[in-house]
């Protein structure tokens, strides 16, 4: 073998390892594993855990804020004014806005994901109003 095919061996051999090597890098995420980007959650638990409970509490009561899990609340209010209220919040209180469009970090499809939650069951003939309320209390129990 002479130097130049040592070289070109070793060079071969190298890019060899350096591409096998790279497929299992640590920290590199895999597919499979890799975690969602915070504008794709779609999850109404995760979008509550994360943007709302702090204020709303872990189940949507027992928080500073109004109870969201209350049946009373849910019973008297929509799933419009949900939407309304977590994409422009309540000027001169707490509640802050959600939509990107008002300055928060919510898509419009997040921003929807309270409301279609809220409403999930209703509308269909075998569920009332009792029914889709039990439906958000048993999601924020989750
Ligand atoms: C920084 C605290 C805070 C966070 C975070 C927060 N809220 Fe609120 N929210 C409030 C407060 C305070 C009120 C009551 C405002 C008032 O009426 O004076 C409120 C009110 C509301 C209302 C209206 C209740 C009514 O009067 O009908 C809804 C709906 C609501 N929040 C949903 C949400 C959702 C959904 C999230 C998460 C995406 C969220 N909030 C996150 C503090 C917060």
């Amino acid at each position: 073998m002479n130097g130049q095919s040592l070289k070109l061996a070793l060079l071969g051999c190298f890019l060899c390892l350096a591409t096998v090597g790279c497929k299992d890098a640590p920290g590199k995420p895999k597919l499979e594993s890799e975690a969602l980007r915070p504008d794709q959650v779609l999850d109404f638990p995760t979008l509550y855990r994360q943007n709302c409970a702090a204020c709303h509490g872990e189940n949507g009561k027992n928080g500073a804020a109004i109870s969201l899990a209350n049946p009373v609340y849910l019973s008297m209010v929509g799933g419009d004014t949900i939407q309304r209220f977590t994409a422009a919040g309540i000027p001169g209180s707490l509640m802050p806005a959600f939509s990107k469009g008002a300055g928060g970090m919510l898509t419009d499809r997040q921003i929807g994901v309270p409301r279609a939650w809220h409403g999930r069951d209703v509308g269909t003939s075998r569920c009332n109003r009792r029914c889709a309320t039990a439906s958000v209390r048993k999601q924020l129990s989750r």
